[in-house]
């Protein structure tokens, strides 16, 4: 496995396109509330992205991707395609957006309550959240994957959650998704080793019950298998000299 190394005006580039993501997430999410379908997300997204951010919604078309964004609805663990059901009180939701500008990308998704969240998904959520942070801070040259894997995993497990295996972090930049593989479990002291320049996400999903997931016949939606609720968030990261930078860090969000 390689990760390419950015360049300074790749940088650049990649902090513009994490800036936008962040941008239209927090919008996005000013919309969530009961009454509202999904549908109506993508298309206030899809919007927002080309008229106001002038960039591109990287999920439409990807790979056959019907929408502009990923709305994972309760036991929705990620990939779930807008439609017109209405959310509804009580309901959690997923909004993954990833933008598209001057060539690179921007990829950050969060949690959002519709209405008044029960205490069970309401503390999911927020170990969710405290998952991802536990990895992002983490980031640093001469740490390994594996390290960061393993540290969410054991927080995870700890708070008697389940780690979904299927899918992971991935390396970012001109290509949506390119190497390294970003494991949210695994083994200390084994994996690739971090260095300057790289950028890739930090996107743990986390389930209530056990961790086994499938796909659905549209091809995308995946659920999980016992039906339990599902949450996920993600970040953009760089690898700085010192430490980390998380390109999609949105207004007064603190890590
Ligand atoms: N944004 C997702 C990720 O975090 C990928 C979505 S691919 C799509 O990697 F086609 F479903 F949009
Ligand atoms: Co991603
Ligand atoms: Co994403």
């Amino acid at each position: 496995m390689t990760a390419t190394i950015k360049t300074d005006e790749e940088i650049i580039k990649m902090r513009d396109a994490g800036q936008a993501a962040a941008e239209l997430l927090s919008m996005l999410g000013t919309h969530v509330q009961p009454g509202i379908s999904t549908d109506e997300l993508n298309e206030i997204c899809e919007e927002y992205t080309q008229n106001t951010l002038r960039a591109t919604s990287a999920p439409l078309n990807y790979h056959g991707f019907p929408k502009s964004v990923c709305t994972s609805v309760n036991h929705v663990v990620c990939h779930g395609i807008p439609n017109d059901k209405k959310l509804k009180n009580g309901d959690i939701v997923n909004l993954d957006v990833t933008i598209l500008k001057d060539g690179y990308h921007g990829d950050t998704s969060a949690m959002f309550a519709v209405g008044k969240p029960t205490v069970k998904a309401q503390r999911l959520m927020e170990v969710c959240r405290e998952a991802m942070q536990i990895g992002l801070r983490m980031v640093a040259p001469g740490v390994r994957l594996g390290d960061i894997g393993h540290a969410i995993q054991e927080f995870s497990e700890a708070a008697n959650y389940s780690v979904v295996r299927e899918y992971c972090g991935h390396g970012i930049g001109s290509v949506f998704h390119e190497d390294p593989q970003v494991l949210h479990y695994g083994v200390r002291g084994t994996g690739m080793v971090l260095q300057p320049g790289m950028t890739f996400t930090i996107e743990p999903m986390l389930n209530i019950g056990k961790r086994h997931v499938k796909q659905l016949n549209d091809g995308w939606t995946v659920v999980t298998r016992d039906r339990s609720l599902s949450a996920q968030w993600e970040h953009t990261v760089l690898v700085t000299d010192t430490g980390y930078e998380i390109l999609t860090l949105r207004q007064d969000e603190v890590i």
